[in-house]
This record gives C-alpha cells, sequence and structure tokens, in this order.
C-alpha cells in the first residue's frame, strides 16, 4: 500500500518532524550548490481545478531538481474535466506515474482517487485542507524561532482550509491554537474537539491575537467562494490584521499568509509588508518542504 498525504494527519509526529528537518537540511544542500538527484526517472502527476502559483512551481522545481520530471494536468484539457470516473483515471494514471499530486475541491475526491491509486497521492489543497502549505510554515517558524511545540499560534479571519491544517498542526506539532472567526464562519466543529483542548474557537480577535507567537490570515473568499466577496468582506472587516491589531501580539511575533494576499482585506500593507512578515521565506519553503515530502513518500532511502 504506497502512503498518501491527504492530511496532517497522514504521517505521525515523529515523520513529520524527520521531514521538517529535512526540508531545513536539503535547503542547504541546495543553497550550497550541491546537486541531488534521488528521484532520477520519477514522474510525478500534477493535476489541478484551481489555479496556483506557489504550489505548481514549487513541485514542478522539486521534482527537476531532483532528477525527476512533473507532468500538469488540468481538466480543461484531460478526460478528467469530460467527467471519466475518479476511480478510473486514478487507475489510469497511477500505472504509468511514480506519485500523484492533486488540487481539487472535494476532499472526498482525493479520498476516492488515493484508494485506487498504486501510488502516493498528495493533497495540494481542497476545500477542507491545505497540509503542504503547514510543512512550509512549519519549517518557517523553526528556522526562525526554533521549536513550536507550546507557542501561541494566532488563526485570524475564515475558518477556511487553512485553518483546518493548522487545527491539525496543533495537533501533531502541540502548539495552542486561537482562532478568531465570524461566528458564521467558524472551522468545521468535528475537527475542533478532535483536537481535544489545543484549539480555542472565539469571535473576538484581540483574544485570539493576545500574547500570540505567531499570527496568520488567510483571504476572505477562497477559491471556488468568489461570488460571496462582497458579503463576506463587510462581515470580515473587524477580522483585517492591521498593526493596531497586531501590536497585541508578542513582541518577537512572526506573521504569516500562504498567499495570495489581498492587502487593504484580510491583511494591511503595513503588517505583511513589515518587519514581522515573513511570508516571502514562507513561499520559498514550500519548495524545500515538498521535496523533503517526495523524497519521503518516493524515495527508496531512509531520511
Ligand atoms: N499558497 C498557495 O498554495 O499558493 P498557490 O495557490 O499559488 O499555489
Ligand atoms: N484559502 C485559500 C488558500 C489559497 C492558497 C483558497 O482556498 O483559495
Amino acid at each position: 500500500m504506497p502512503r498518501h498525504f491527504l492530511t496532517l494527519l497522514d504521517l505521525s509526529k515523529e515523520e513529520l518532524a524527520t521531514l521538517i528537518k529535512r526540508a531545513i537540511e536539503l535547503k542547504t544542500m541546495l543553497k550550497s550548490g550541491k546537486i541531488y538527484t534521488p528521484l532520477k526517472n520519477k514522474v510525478l502527476a500534477m493535476i489541478f481545478e484551481k489555479s496556483s502559483t506557489r504550489t505548481r512551481v514549487s513541485f514542478e522545481t522539486a521534482m527537476y531538481q531532483f532528477g525527476g520530471n512533473a507532468i500538469f494536468l488540468s481538466p480543461r484539457d484531460t478526460q478528467l474535466g469530460r467527467g471519466e470516473p475518479i476511480e478510473d483515471s486514478a487507475r489510469v494514471l497511477s500505472s504509468m506515474v511514480d506519485c500523484i499530486m492533486i488540487r481539487t475541491f472535494a476532499q472526498e475526491s482525493i479520498e476516492i482517487f488515493a484508494e485506487y491509486s498504486r501510488v502516493p497521492v498528495i493533497n495540494a489543497l481542497t476545500d477542507l485542507h491545505h497540509p503542504c502549505q503547514l510543512l512550509a510554515d512549519i519549517q518557517t517558524y523553526i528556522e526562525l524561532r526554533g521549536s513550536i511545540q507550546g507557542k501561541k499560534v494566532a488563526w485570524i479571519g475564515d475558518g477556511n482550509n487553512m485553518c483546518h491544517s493548522y487545527i491539525h498542526a496543533a495537533m501533531q506539532f502541540d502548539f495552542e491554537l486561537a482562532i478568531a472567526t465570524p461566528s458564521s464562519y467558524r472551522p468545521d466543529l468535528n475537527l475542533v474537539s478532535s483536537a481535544n483542548n489545543r484549539v480555542l474557537l472565539t469571535d473576538d480577535p484581540v483574544q485570539a491575537i493576545a500574547n500570540a507567537d505567531l499570527v496568520c490570515t488567510d483571504v476572505w473568499a477562497s477559491m471556488g467562494q468568489e461570488g460571496e466577496q462582497d458579503q463576506r468582506a463587510q462581515l470580515f472587516e473587524p477580522y483585517q490584521v492591521n498593526s493596531k491589531l497586531f501590536a497585541l501580539a508578542r513582541d518577537n511575533a512572526l506573521f504569516m499568509h500562504c498567499l495570495p494576499a489581498h492587502r487593504g482585506e484580510e491583511v494591511s500593507a503595513d503588517v505583511i509588508d513589515g518587519d514581522h512578515s515573513v511570508v516571502w521565506q514562507q513561499a520559498e519553503n514550500r519548495l524545500h518542504s515538498q521535496k523533503a515530502l517526495l523524497e519521503f513518500l518516493l524515495s527508496d532511502q531512509e531520511i
């Protein structure tokens, strides 16, 4: 049975810790000019049913740097967009390639795909989760501040896919997560209760951000919710991460955003472009952490 990465819970705490350590090592190796090609002749298929800049470029670059190849597949020009069953697509693609990365809408679609796939399947964002982004976020925190265990992370804004993956991260990396959302945009409550006491839910951004070590936000309307943009913008206005709100976090708090960002909406320009923001390092780390993930899932060598 192949290992899949559909949520952060698919790897153990120990595996995740090793993977982040490896991501930092791979980054150092790349920056020192070392050529390392453990995935020669391996092929990654990348299915994108939603747009992407970072995810596509980081996975494609990761495969090229590792000596392998990546194939970009969009529903517009494959049979996936013409209704070929997920089960059939999974059987066929996994008979040819070594790993399949999928960005789609329903989490259930990647679960079905994984069930019928003979090779590892990676969740590159669904409506419910974005686990690859969390690898980069945790790597970034550890690089800059050391262990995240026991720290306070504030999630301000929408209880969306990123928020859900932060809940998993709180469980796997053992930190306290304070989530502030409007009451009608809370994250999945089953997920919150499965996180035991690590998650605090509130509609008060001040309570969530107070003394936080890390402050995170994301767009108010995710891909697929563009029609709700105006209505959401009104309701979410008190949740903007601006310098007044950010001042309540710890003095050395970091600001993260998975990007793309909307300055003047979920975050003010002075925060995202300010001294506490680490969004560019966070984006770059998509490359290094996903290389560690691909190596873990695909290479015969122990990491
Ligand atoms: N953060 C992120 O997943 O970005 P893209 O949508 O550009 O891939
Ligand atoms: N929540 C956002 C994340 C984009 C990387 C979305 O799903 O559109």
